[in-house]
């Protein structure tokens, strides 16, 4: 394992106000996203509208990595260069979505395993060689009666794990995503003891496969009430909440935390990030973005209305906020400037 460039690259990627763009939707969930604004979804679409993101002129300034879906690494820019050659000009990290989903976990209703490690040394191997330096794998945690079991907990870290493991091995930075889905009436206590539960199982697996943790970022949920839950929490609590957990269950020495936005709005999850980092000292680690939703929601639906120009002025605007929340320096204010 290449300890050096691990560190490097996971270092590079939560740099001073930056952070990573997800745009690594799956080939269904893209085209669900495109067709729900009115856009008829193909390879050909898929591959328009996000060239056109990765056109926006200064988006670098404030985001260090882009994850990618295994059809848009190979995919091209309208001048025919390639996607990940475009983004490394720029000195921003090409990244890759490596799970293969999440799918039904046997004999547990409604519980998920995120699948993928089967010839994953191989994949790993390929994106290197293709400019990936970094990875993605996601875990679905839902919160419910009797859910999540010790079942589906156990073999997610330990998948997680693996992937980790795996990509280490490759020279690729795993980012170790164990989601807590928002959707259902969870109270934020709950959200709070189920992340704590994933995120020690899943640092327990870590340390058995000998995961590098300078060299591997984490990107957790936020603690938030489930959607429709009738007691939410404050964005001070959330704030507050979210550092308490993950200063209890995650190691010191990992890279970086770079959290998802999981379908909270634009600015709640800006507004999050910026609260946990207007605290004093009382977390060791970068806290940065890796959004999709929150980054991008805005930008889809205004390429959609065929306006290229504005989708990457909102993708560039949100970019900005974000990485003001990295300092905490935003404020609504500033955003109708
Ligand atoms: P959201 O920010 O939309 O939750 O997406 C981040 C992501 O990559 C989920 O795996």
């Amino acid at each position: 394992m290449d300890t050096q460039l691990l560190e490097k690259t996971a270092r590079e990627l939560v740099a001073a106000g930056k952070g990573i763009l997800a745009a690594d939707e799956s080939n269904g969930t893209m085209s669900n996203r495109l067709e729900a604004v009115g856009v008829s979804a193909s390879p050909e679409t898929r591959n328009a509208y996000r060239a056109n993101l990765f056109s926006t002129i200064g988006y670098e300034k404030y985001i260090s990595g882009v994850i990618l879906f295994d059809e848009t690494i190979r995919q091209k820019m309208p001048d025919g260069r390639k996607i990940p050659d475009v983004l490394a000009s720029v000195g921003v990290h090409p990244g890759i979505k490596v799970d293969t989903g999440a799918k039904d976990l046997a004999n547990h209703d409604g519980e998920k395993i995120t699948e993928g490690l089967d010839g994953l040394r191989d994949r790993c191997k390929e994106y290197f060689s293709m400019g990936a330096r970094f990875a993605k794998w996601r875990a679905v945690i839902e919160i419910g009666s009797k859910k999540p079991s010790d079942a589906c907990v156990s073999a997610n870290a330990h998948a997680l794990a693996r992937y980790a493991s795996i990509c280490q091995e490759q020279g690729l930075v795993p980012i170790i995503e164990p989601e807590v889905i928002m959707a259902g009436n969870h109270d934020a206590q709950s959200c709070y003891e189920v992340t704590s539960l994933i995120l020690s199982a899943t640092f327990e697996q870590c340390l058995i496969q000998g995961v590098h943790l300078p060299g591997a970022l984490l990107k957790p949920n936020m603690i938030i009430a489930g959607t429709s839950c009738s007691k939410q929490i404050t964005r001070e609590e959330v704030a507050l909440m979210t550092v308490d957990c993950l200063t209890n269950n995650v190691p010191h020495n990992l890279a970086g935390i770079v959290f998802l936005s999981g379908g909270q709005t634009d600015e709640d999850a800006t507004a999050h990030l910026n609260l946990m980092n207007s605290m004093d000292n009382v977390h060791p680690w970068e806290l940065s973005y890796s959004f999709g939703r929150a980054l991008l929601a805005n930008a889809l639906k205004t390429w959609a209305k065929g306006d290229e120009k504005g989708s990457q002025s909102v993708f560039l605007h949100r970019s900005k906020m974000n990485s003001l929340a990295r300092t905490g320096d935003w404020d609504s204010e500033l955003e109708n400037n």
